[in-house]
């Protein structure tokens, strides 16, 4: 497999003045393509690649024992017989597969069964637009939403880094606001609005994930959630909810989701099939069923009028990961909750395995000796661990060469300059065998490499 480099957004060098005809200066182009923070999401889903003789703690892939080749096909056929089952005329199934479909997607029907059977949410079809993962969702949804440079973007930090390269790449500007071992305080929301506010612009929409966020392991407490959606009310701000991993609780946990406590429809949910189906896919979708007024008194479903951004940047989702997972959803009737359940188990048994192993190596009453404290989060794909030097690229990349051992910089996610001494370790792609085998090498980098101080 050919795999670049992480400095190829460098390029070769050459000597000043050789520039020929078609050379561009780099600093002329859009700052979020300059700055190097936005390499992130391509160094963490490349690392495993980059060091194949690595144990790789770097990204939050998901397991790929259960994946199956035929499974493709299957899903497939099941979609198309679905169709046929529901009288749609041959002609315009095989349309439907071959051409330029509906911009919002195909599948909404079938995304709205599911919702009312795992997350208790109900809305309409028109209400749902199937994206190119929730990446997609999230440009469309901000693109809609944010209409001037005095429009702010809060969000929790540290935060998965889709948010900051979202907001980076449409110049929207971003306001960290830090959580704490629940996640996001809702009053720490309203002191952010109101502090934009006070600088003359207006707060729009504040970004969280409510369950086992991406980094921390964060859950939001019930209250707290009801709390939210009163902030949200109060200070006018949209609540843009990204929810990859709440389907992986341990059993008798899982919380509802914002949107399903939404009664004054604050809430744009940001949803995603690479966790609960597969990340190839690249298949999401966004739930906006605010209702839009036009000039004469017409309302549509914000979905709709987010239409026109999801034309302009993708047109529309494959065809092809529609019907996979269209017909993943039928084949399971609409319920994701019973088939992930397997799959939430292996995960938690990861985790499990990871936090032991962290708790044999670095035990807290010897915190002075190694200088190292670990999160324990009750599920999700992530542990975060301080350690007591400069937890940045060059130590990661060293520890992945000479010690077999690979995770990401803390200071990838964090909103606000913070994590400089942290790593994030993603346990979800590794057995349990090499999670404690990938612990037992971090530790001796943990032990070699010389502790700063703060
Ligand atoms: C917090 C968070 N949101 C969303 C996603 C999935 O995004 P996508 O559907 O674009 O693959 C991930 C995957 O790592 C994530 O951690």
């Amino acid at each position: 497999m050919h795999t670049q480099p992480f400095d190829a957004a460098a390029g070769a060098r050459r000597p000043v003045g050789e520039d020929g005809p078609g050379c561009l200066d780099r600093d002329r182009l859009h700052a979020g393509i300059v700055d190097p923070e936005m390499d992130s999401m391509r160094i963490l889903s490349e690392t495993a690649m980059k060091f194949p003789a690595a144990l790789s703690f770097s990204s939050g892939a998901p397991h790929d024992g259960n994946h199956d080749l035929s499974k493709l096909s299957y899903y497939t056929d099941r979609y198309l017989k679905h169709l046929e089952d529901q009288g749609v005329p041959r002609q315009r199934i095989t349309r439907l597969m071959f051409q330029y479909g509906p911009v919002n997607g195909f599948i909404q029907d079938e995304v709205v069964r599911m919702l009312r059977h795992d997350e208790d949410i109900e809305v309409g079809p028109e209400a749902v637009m199937i994206t190119h993962g929730f990446q997609e969702a999230t440009l469309v949804a901000l693109r809609g939403l944010f209409s001037s440079p005095d429009d702010v973007l809060l969000a929790v930090s540290p935060a998965y880094v889709g948010i900051r390269g979202a907001a980076r790449m449409l110049d929207i500007p971003l306001r960290p606001v830090p959580e704490g071992p629940h996640g996001l305080d809702p009053e720490d929301v309203a002191a952010a609005a109101r502090a934009v506010r006070a600088e003359g612009r207006r707060p729009v929409a504040v970004y969280l994930v409510p369950d086992f966020s991406n980094p921390s392991g964060t859950v939001v407490p019930l209250d707290a959630r009801r709390r939210l959606l009163e902030v949200a009310a109060e200070e006018d701000l949209i609540i843009l909810e990204d929810n990859p991993y709440g389907l992986f609780a341990p059993d008798g946990e899982k919380m509802p989701t914002l949107k399903s406590l939404d009664e004054r429809r604050r809430v744009v949910y940001l949803g995603s099939f690479a966790k609960s189906a597969f990340p190839g896919a690249r298949l999401g979708y966004l739930i906006a069923d605010q209702e839009v007024t036009d000039a004469d008194g017409t309302r549509r479903a914000l979905a709709q009028e987010l239409s026109k951004a999801k034309a302009m940047f993708t047109v529309g989702s494959s065809s092809l990961s529609q019907a996979v997972i269209g017909g993943m959803l039928v084949d399971h009737d609409y319920d994701l909750t019973t088939p992930t359940r397997e799959l939430a188990a292996v995960y938690l048994e990861r985790l499990d395995a990871a936090l032991r192993a962290l708790a044999e190596h670095f035990p807290p009453e010897r915190y002075a000796e190694h200088g190292v404290r670990f999160n324990t989060p009750r599920g999700g794909f992530f542990v975060v661990v301080e350690v007591d030097f400069e937890a940045d690229l060059a130590a990661m990349e060293h520890s992945a060469r000479h010690y077999g051992v690979s995770w990401a910089p803390m200071r990838m996610f964090h909103l606000d300059g913070g994590g400089r001494r942290a790593l994030r370790l993603g346990i979800s792609n590794l057995d349990p065998q090499d999670i404690r085998t990938g612990i037992a090498r971090l530790a001796r980098f943990i032990a070699d490499t010389p502790r700063t101080g703060v």
